[in-house]
């Protein structure tokens, strides 16, 4: 079995209804899915899952931007699972993405920027469990 990773596909991308279309990137870039839901965060939640970004200027309006509507979260495997994630979809500002990236196609702004991906085997851990149980992992 590969390393895992987690993401995200956040409320913008979810709204304009990109998520079969993201989805379909990720599984033909060689990503299995093992786990996915479309749930929702509060600002309380959405301020938990950022907590590392509390001091940031950008916090307050990323936790209500986080909560303003759906998101898909999942766990997803492959050898070399996060950083080949992060290649998949690109640069945070998608001003920055490369041509092909998941942010050069589907995201507004470097704040509604369609997708998470974990930047460490440590976080995506940590970020897999906070929103997903034992048992939905297989
Ligand atoms: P992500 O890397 O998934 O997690 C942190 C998020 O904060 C990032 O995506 C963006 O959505 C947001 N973010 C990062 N930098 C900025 C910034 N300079 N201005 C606004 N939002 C940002």
């Amino acid at each position: 079995a590969g390393k895992r990773t987690f993401t995200m596909i956040k409320p913008d991308a979810v709204g304009a209804g990109n998520t079969g279309a993201i989805t379909k990137m990720i599984e033909e870039a060689g990503f299995k899915i093992v786990a996915m839901k479309k749930t929702y965060m509060s600002k309380e939640r959405a301020g938990q899952f950022y907590a590392v970004h509390k001091e940031r200027p950008f916090y307050e309006d990323l936790t209500n931007y986080m909560s303003s509507g759906p998101i898909v979260p999942m766990i997803l495997e492959k050898d070399n699972a996060v950083e080949d994630f992060r290649k998949l979809i690109g640069a945070t500002n998608p001003k920055e993405a490369a041509e092909g990236t998941i942010r050069k196609l589907f995201a507004e702004s470097i704040e509604a920027n369609a997708i998470h991906g974990s930047d460490s085997d440590e976080n995506a851990t940590i970020e897999g469990n906070f929103f997903f149980a034992e048992i939905e992992k297989f």
